[in-house]
């Protein structure tokens, strides 16, 4: 018989200030591949067993709140509301351990951004397995400043914080990540019998690791990658990260079927999508909201936001797509072309030096080079609508609000201030005039 695994609860530690990365931004709220650490920590812990999610916060603690409202997976906030150390910020959470005696414990720290949920899936697994007490070590190459994991033989017998550690401990490179795992048993218990008697005054949360020893419970430590484990204490961890995030997301897209002619050029956003059988160029910028249909092709040096490509578009050499774009089956946005809040038809083209924006153009438009639409009269901003089939002659301005029918011809060089009718020509610019020279 199968015994049904027991749910867990996620407390992820927030509070503290992030004094060295010298900012008026929370520490957890910094953005990697333009999504707030914290949040990292929380996806990673999405799996389906951490039934219950915690945020403690403490520093800034109404913007951190806020920055997360959107968000539905989180069960609580807790206000830790001085910083007396990593334990005495978990019981900031009491009143949520207390109301879920059957939960594992899981301590994060909002400030490990590259943890994954297989990391997190053996610390929780060790729990499921019987362990009281679970620590994720790693080794470290410069293991100062860390919580150094003492062993005896493969059982863990304790924590020892760099500042209270002997020159022996000292040189002990298999160091605490911060994560800890408790049981439902012994988690409150062990909370509770935590002091502050150490030189930073501070309640340890890796004092558990001894008291429970003392009282012949079962620790165990299991070993992470360096890499999920990185925590973010200066600007300069946080580039860190984000060249081993973005080296991460450029080796999955491969593998999921997008090819990145020079990976090292291409920048994702955490949420970038992007089907099989696209082709990315070098130097393109994904930032947030960008949605890719499979047989794309996104041309050099260029950078996308907040837009939905259909599939087989074609996108650059040097195109910027804004927030609110949709390029719908086939469409083409080519060199040194805007597009912003505009809605791009079935097989239009947009392929030289224009400016689209608030716009809604239907199937196979095509717009000349240099074309704009004139959208903001300095207060607000209006609509240009394009029917399917219209040809917009080069070097054109279309001053909105204003529609052109269906395969209506534009004149280069016009200026368009009234609606043009299905099937018109239109011309709006001065008629040339041929003189003799003298
Ligand atoms: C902690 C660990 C250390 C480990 C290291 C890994 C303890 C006692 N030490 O040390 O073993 O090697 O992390 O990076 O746990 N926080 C609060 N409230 C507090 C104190 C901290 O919320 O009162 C939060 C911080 O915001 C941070 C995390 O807990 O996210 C860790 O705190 P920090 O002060 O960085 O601990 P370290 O000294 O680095
Ligand atoms: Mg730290």
């Amino acid at each position: 018989m199968f015994e049904k695994p027991q749910p867990f609860l996620a407390v992820i530690l927030a509070a503290g200030q992030g004094t060295r990365m010298r900012s008026s931004l929370p520490k957890v709220l910094h953005p990697l591949a333009n999504k707030p650490l914290i949040e990292h920590v929380l996806d990673a812990a999405c799996e389906d067993n951490f039934r219950q999610k915690i945020v403690v916060t403490g520093h800034q603690s109404e913007r951190v709140r806020q920055a997360l409202s959107h968000r539905d997976d989180i069960t609580g906030f807790a206000l830790q509301d001085s910083m007396k150390g990593t334990a005495h910020a978990v019981l900031s959470a009491r009143s949520d351990l207390e109301n879920t005696p059957d939960h594992h414990i899981l301590v994060l720290f909002g400030d490990t951004p590259l943890i994954t949920s297989d990391t997190l899936g053996q610390a929780a697994q060790s729990l499921q397995d019987g362990a009281d007490v679970v620590v994720l070590g790693f080794e470290a190459e410069d293991p100062s400043g860390y919580g150094r994991l003492v062993m005896n033989g493969d059982q863990l017998s304790a924590i020892v914080e760099d500042r209270e550690a002997s020159d022996a401990q000292k040189a002990i490179t298999f160091c605490n990540s911060g994560v800890m795992g408790l049981s439902a048993a012994h988690a409150l218990s062990l909370l509770d019998e935590i002091d502050d008697k150490n030189s930073k005054k501070e309640f340890y949360l890796t004092d558990a690791v001894a008291i429970a020893r003392k009282r012949g419970l079962k620790v165990a430590a299991v070993k992470a990658p360096f890499e999920d484990v990185l925590g973010i204490n200066t600007r300069s961890e946080l580039a860190t990260a984000e060249k081993i995030f973005q080296a991460r997301r450029r080796q999955a897209m491969m593998r999921d079927g997008v090819s990145l002619i020079d990976p090292e050029s291409v920048f994702f956003s955490a949420d970038t999508v992007i089907d099989e059988d696209v082709v990315i160029e070098p130097n393109v910028f994904f930032a947030p909201g960008v949605r890719i249909e499979k047989n794309v092709q996104i041309r050099a040096n260029s950078y996308l936001e907040g837009c939905h490509v259909h599939e087989g578009c074609v996108v650059g050499p040097f195109a910027r797509l804004r927030p609110g774009t949709v390029l719908h089956k086939g469409a083409r946005v080519g060199n040194f072309c805007e597009v912003k809040k505009a809605v791009i038809g079935q097989g239009s083209k947009v392929n030289h030096l224009s400016y689209i924006g608030d716009a809604v153009l239907g199937d196979d438009v095509n717009i000349g080079a240099g074309t704009i639409t004139c959208n903001y009269d300095g207060k607000n901003k209006y609509q240009t609508r394009i029917a399917a089939g219209a040809f917009i002659g080069s070097n054109s301005a279309l001053v909105a609000p204003v529609s052109i029918g269906e395969r209506a011809l534009v004149g280069a060089g016009s200026v368009i201030t009234k609606d043009v009718p299905d099937e018109a020509l239109s011309l709006a610019r001065g008629r040339q005039v041929n003189k003799g020279r003298s």
